[in-house]
């Protein structure tokens, strides 16, 4: 069997599309919710370090290996490692790599899409100038109890919440359905320049707070005892959190960046690229951080606020800051936005498959997929309400008070995604031929770049996740 030489669903006009394209699906709520809620919850500074080293040495080896996959295999993840286990004469049992990252895909875009629908109830309430209240409160505790208050009253209410969701599923299925340069490609052109330059007004308003050097404190003073222990307690996960977050946040472990691969012009550098989308995740987390944490320290509010923190942080900055109102509706714009070029990516491999299998057309693929995907967002709608006291795992104490919300975010996030880390990076380093892996990197000028992101994939990679993987079940301890 040979392999396809273009991707029957397209390809990005150019290189600079591509890097458009997967920033736009790194860069989320996984940078501007996740990072720093989690940072909170796992004590700072430790727990940035380690999520950096995983970014470097587990991250950005992995995202080229599954960029060079799709641009090798052209196809859906499904398909495309079938077809390279076949090249190489292996067991069609690497299939199910493509398989788990389809399932990992729905399951995440089922949270995710529910989460980004908080982002989009909160454009009307900014809009409305609900927040610029709180420059008058009194104390900054009367300041806390209000976003507070607003916070839990949306996320209390499973109708609204079913509404949001409900229309960010829809809006999802309309840009998939549009294809690879019609819907995904336009929309991210310009939405990722805007929201970074957002977030730099941000920063400027977070450096004019008082509190700004403790919020940069905590985000960068290492104390490794702040990760792995919680209120006098051990816990294991600090580090499997911080990695997986390094997966969640980069897209990796299943298929997301390797079906964009797919749609990769044949000459474009795989090094370069991917390198560019590493550095500017990256530097979006950061950012979201040094705006977060000086506003929780300046205002009194507890860095470990837990899954609402972005929520009751940022509406207080622009309640107080000049054109705040302004400022606070393009920012939850964006930020839907942002979360729309996530989403897109979570169900693009499924929907390529069934595009695939010749049996769907891509908008009958694309209804589907988001149908199953809003089904299953509906465990995380009521999490937050009438089924927040179903904790199915609660004899398990690590598990003991996780919603079903929690489980779902638990097992994609720090079990599949690093799982599938894992796999891909056995695959490319240790099942593909050599000579096949060089050569797809053959427009990367540099030579000794591609051994030591070789090196890295065979050894230091797998190893990294194995350690913290057997770590986290307690081996060292
Ligand atoms: N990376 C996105 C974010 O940070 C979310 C996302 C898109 C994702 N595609 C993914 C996470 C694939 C894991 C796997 O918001």
């Amino acid at each position: 069997m040979s392999l396809p030489k273009t991707s029957i669903h397209g390809e990005w006009s150019s290189r600079l599309a591509f890097i458009l394209a997967a920033t736009g699906s790194a860069v989320g709520l996984g940078n501007i919710w996740k990072f720093p809620y989690m940072t909170g919850e796992y004590g700072g500074g430790a727990f940035v370090i380690v999520y950096l080293l995983c970014i470097a040495l587990i991250g950005l080896p992995i995202m080229m290996a599954e960029v060079m996959l799709g641009k090798r295999g052209r196809s859906s993840p499904i398909n495309t490692m079938q077809a390279l286990a076949q090249e190489t004469g292996r067991s069609q049992i690497w299939q199910l790599l493509g398989w788990s990252g389809v399932i990992a895909g729905f399951l995440i875009l089922s949270f995710y899409s529910v989460i980004a629908g908080w982002a989009l109830a909160y454009v009307p309430r900014l809009a409305s100038g609900m927040f610029t209240v709180v420059s008058d409160l009194p104390t900054a505790n009367a300041v806390a109890d209000f976003v507070d208050t607003q916070f839990n009253a949306l996320v209390g209410d499973p109708l609204r919440l079913l509404a949001w969701h409900t229309a960010f599923i829809i809006v999802t299925i309309t840009m998939v359905a549009g294809g690879v340069q019609g819907g995904l490609e336009r929309a991210v052109r310009w939405m990722m320049p805007a929201l970074f330059i957002l977030l730099l007004v941000l920063v400027g308003y977070a450096m004019s707070t008082p509190k700004f050097m403790d919020g940069v404190h905590f985000m960068f003073n290492i104390d490794f005892d702040k990760l792995l222990y919680s209120k006098g307690e051990f816990r294991y996960d600090g580090i499997l959190a911080a990695m997986g977050q390094a997966f969640f946040s980069l897209s990796l472990g299943m298929g997301s960046i390797m079906v964009y691969g797919a749609y990769l012009p044949k000459q474009a550098s795989i090094a370069q690229t991917t390198t560019a989308v590493v550095v500017a995740d990256t530097l979006v987390a950061i950012l979201a951080g040094l705006i977060i944490f000086p506003i929780v320290f300046s205002n009194g509010l507890q860095p470990d606020a837990g899954v609402g923190l972005v929520f009751k942080t940022l509406p207080i900055a622009f309640g107080q800051m000049p054109f705040g109102s302004f400022f606070g509706t393009v920012f939850f714009v964006l930020l839907a936005l942002a979360a729309w070029s996530s989403a897109i990516s979570l169900i693009e491999p499924a929907v390529a498959w069934l595009v695939e299998t010749g049996k769907f057309t891509r908008l009958s693929a694309t209804i589907g997929c988001g149908l199953a995907a809003w089904l299953v967002g509906l465990a995380t709608v009521f999490s937050f309400n009438i089924w927040s006291d179903i904790k199915p795992l609660s004899q398990f104490a690590s598990f003991e008070d996780k919603t079903l919300f929690d489980l779902i975010d638990y097992l994609t996030t720090n079990i599949m995604l690093p799982l599938g880390g894992l796999f891909i990076a056995i695959f490319v380093a240790w099942i593909m031929k050599r000579q096949i892996v060089s050569d797809e990197f053959k427009s990367s000028p540099n030579r000794l770049g591609f051994q030591v992101w070789y090196f890295l994939l065979r050894y230091l990679t797998p190893l990294g996740i194995g350690l913290v993987f057997l770590n986290t079940i307690g081996v060292f301890s």
